[in-house]
């Protein structure tokens, strides 16, 4: 079993290129399942070019799924190729099915490609209950008939899949990317309100319109899609992920844990326009200039305002967890309340045994900053939860062991390499 051992307080510095967004390359991998080949003629072969994705396992994982549906997936280091020419299986199967919970959105691309596919309910981290209602009752509203038994669901779209207003009653980022793959090549129009705004549903929908999509609302809450007969990717055309938010935050989390500074290159500031703030509050200096964001961490972080989740443009579930580890150590108490999921304090456990004052009950923790963090060895409980204990560690006293990092490298490409370029004392054992 694999461990990240950190001797902390060595504090950051330096400069570091973000990774692609994994919340991104993983539907618009799923989205190419849904393209078919060029015109037929040699120089339109509708080989897919997929630039800047992160080298995470959750990617290669995305990639074993395409594999097995017929598609050809190469490519090495950020650059993804797949051709999708010969997809002609709908069966995803359950090992791959539960590796990771994106596997879901695999169901509106292969049901507009083939009109069928079999699958079981997905995994990924547990976060407490993570239903997929909205997707079955979305894709049911499309013409889609599934049976749901004992886990296993069978999806059917005997007369094809046509276009309808859906309304989401709650902005599911899953569930909206699903019913766009859907539509994507559904018979007429396909309006969903109450869409999630994510940036990466704006990313698929710049994949999908690429590839000849007709889709527009994609940001707002309202998105059209006007269903085409065929997707095909633009010969000599490449498409590139747009850059990770939460990774990103997860580094500035870090250098706010140990105090220095980082030039994070190759983001997008816009992205993080709710936890720049956050930041700013702890009392670190950021700006963002183009395409990167400088912070600077000199005096002992401060307390900052209540923190709570919620959908984009809000403050974001993913970083809840990487933003309390250095407020563990603020001069003053931040009130945390999540809102999306509920059961997303695992990471506190651990923080609270390297001497954190935490106390999470229901949607709320009331974290009191101490002095100081010490080392400790503990399990990372989810992707998110084990970099917040990657950040903590590396701004605490002595020698720490994080396992089960098999889930941080789901999300994150090379931490440990990264990390180490910045100044830290991390190794794999
Ligand atoms: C995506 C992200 C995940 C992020 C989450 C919220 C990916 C691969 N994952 O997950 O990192 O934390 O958005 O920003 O992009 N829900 C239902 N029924 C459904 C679908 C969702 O009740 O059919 C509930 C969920 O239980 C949860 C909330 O809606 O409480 C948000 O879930 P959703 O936005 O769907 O998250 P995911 O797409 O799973």
């Amino acid at each position: 079993m694999g461990k990240l051992i950190i001797n902390g307080g060595k504090r950051l510095q330096g400069e570091l290129s973000l990774q692609g967004s994994k919340n991104a390359v993983l539907p618009v991998m799923a989205a190419a399942a849904l393209c078919t080949g060029g015109n037929g003629s040699a120089s339109s072969t509708g080989k897919i070019t997929l630039t800047n994705c992160p080298v995470i396992s959750d990617r290669f994982c995305a990639g074993r799924i395409l594999s097995s549906l017929g598609a050809r997936v190469t490519g090495s280091g950020n650059t993804c190729l797949i051709d999708p020419t010969y997809i002609d299986n709908s069966v995803i199967e359950s090992s791959l099915m539960r590796s990771m919970r994106s596997s879901v959105i695999f169901m509106g691309a292969l049901l507009g490609r083939t009109g069928h596919c079999t699958l079981c309910y997905p995994g990924g981290c547990d976060l407490g209950p993570r239903p997929i209602d909205m997707h079955l009752s979305s894709l049911r509203k499309m013409g889609a008939v599934i049976e749901d038994e004992h886990g296993k669901i069978e999806c059917t779209a005997p007369k094809g899949l046509s276009g309808c207003r859906i309304s989401l009653s709650f902005p599911s980022v899953g569930a909206t990317e699903n019913i766009m793959l859907a539509a994507a090549t559904a018979q007429g129009e396909t309006i969903i309100s109450n869409a999630a705004r994510e940036p990466e549903i704006c990313c698929l929908a710049d994949f999908l319109r690429l590839c000849g999509g007709r889709i527009s609302g994609d940001g707002g809450g309202r998105i059209v899609i006007s269903g085409v007969e065929k997707l095909t990717f633009p010969e000599e055309e490449e498409f590139s992920i747009i850059p990770d938010r939460i990774a990103a935050t997860t580094y500035l989390s870090a250098v706010a844990c140990t105090g220095g500074e980082l030039l994070l290159t190759d983001c997008n500031p816009v992205h993080l326009e709710a936890v720049i703030p956050v930041f700013e509050q702890m009392g670190c200096y950021v700006r963002c200039f183009g395409s990167s964001i400088y912070i600077h961490r000199r005096e002992r972080v401060k307390p900052a305002e209540t923190i709570r989740t919620m959908v984009y443009p809000g403050f974001p579930t993913d970083t809840q967890a990487v933003v309390m580890s250095p407020l563990c150590t603020a001069s003053g108490t931040t009130v945390f309340v999540e809102n999306i999921f509920e059961n997303r304090y695992r990471h506190t456990d651990a923080l609270c045994r390297m001497g954190a004052d935490i106390r999470a009950e229901g949607k709320v923790a009331v974290v009191t900053g101490v002095k100081e963090l010490y080392g400790t060895t503990a399990d990372a409980p989810d992707l998110r939860g084990g970099a917040a204990i990657v950040c903590a560690a590396l701004g605490a006293n002595g020698t720490s062991e994080i396992y089960r990092t098999e889930y941080i490298d789901r999300g994150y490409e090379d931490i440990d390499g990264n990390l180490r370029s910045l100044g830290a004392d991390i190794t794999r054992g």
